[in-house]
């Protein structure tokens, strides 16, 4: 299988052989190494992005790939074209894969059946986002050497959250344990009986406590947070909570960051935070799972 769909039914041999192939690209000093030459990938995003779309393009332009990027508010789809249509368009044109972000859940694996290239999912929906929990994995291996046994926990917008989910798959896979916080209307009632909820004190004796963004475009005026101020303070990680924690714990979050909403300014880059070496991280993550859907 060389496309991505989600992390769910990936087996561990394989998630640990994208993190082991990240670290062989990320010890690279070339910044180009041509791997994909005169291959020619798509980027086609349905919903707007900017560390996905441009960590892919950065992953498929160091590997020499050819790069096609596809914006659906400057294509066709402004006109009514479906997105299969649209996947279908470029793959008759000739791409060697798509890497893929929409909006509908379920939508993805019904394309992958009925097009003949690699998918790779860029986030579909609050489903899930691999690529993302991958490079969170590759930031927690990094630091902690190892992440069976590892405590994480993951707090805010569980709900909406396509992030919390692939982390949720792929770190029990892994050996971790994983723990989530959230007020009653932030939390996923599917997702109980894999994971506890905890309290925002239990949540932060984790080592690593991986903070959501509260998703304002998806809860659609639902009276989800009554304010942002009192969810800072019930949820948040707060300067003062951020002084509190052990100094061996990390904080992350997947970004982009509403401030003083879920962190404040102030943590955002605070010693103990990964928030931009996640982003980093998200080039050789995404050039080793590029590598993968480009093999024979
Ligand atoms: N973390 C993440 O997916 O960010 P973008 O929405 O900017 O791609």
């Amino acid at each position: 299988e060389r496309s991505l769909l989600g992390l769910k039914h990936l087996s561990s041999a394989e998630i640990n052989w994208i993190l082991d192939r990240a670290a062989y690209w990320e010890g690279q000093t070339e910044k180009v190494i041509p791997i994909l030459k005169d291959r020619f990938i798509s980027n086609m995003f349905f919903e707007n992005s900017t560390r996905t779309r441009f960590s892919f393009e950065m992953a498929e332009k160091r590997l020499g790939a050819e790069v096609l990027n596809f914006t659906a508010s400057s294509s066709s789809v402004e006109k009514g074209e479906s997105i299969y249509d649209t996947v279908r368009t470029l793959e008759s044109m000739g791409i060697d894969a798509g890497v893929i972000r929409l909006k509908p859940i379920g939508l993805l694996e019904e394309l992958a059946e009925k097009v003949s290239i690699p998918l790779v999912n860029a986030g579909d929906g609050n489903n899930e986002h691999p690529t993302q929990a991958l490079l969170d994995l590759y930031t927690m291996k990094q630091h902690f050497g190892e992440l069976k046994g590892l405590k994480v926990s993951i707090i805010g917008d569980i709900k909406h959250s396509r992030v919390a989910r692939s982390n949720l798959w792929a770190l029990q896979k892994l050996g971790a344990q994983v723990k989530f916080c959230a007020p009653v209307s932030m939390r996923a009632p599917e997702l109980e009986r894999h994971a506890p909820y905890v309290s925002i004190d239990e949540a932060m004796c984790s080592d690593v406590v991986m903070m959501l963004r509260v998703q304002l475009e998806r809860h659609a005026g639902a009276g989800i947070m009554s304010s942002a101020e009192e969810y800072r303070l019930n949820y948040g990680m707060t300067e003062e909570r951020a002084g509190r924690l052990s100094p061996h714990v990390i904080i992350m979050h997947p970004a982009p960051v509403n401030r003083n909403v879920e962190i404040d300014d102030s943590v955002v880059e605070h010693f103990q935070s990964r928030i931009f070496k996640q982003m980093e991280n998200g080039v050789p993550i995404r050039m080793a799972v590029m590598e993968r859907a480009m093999r024979h």
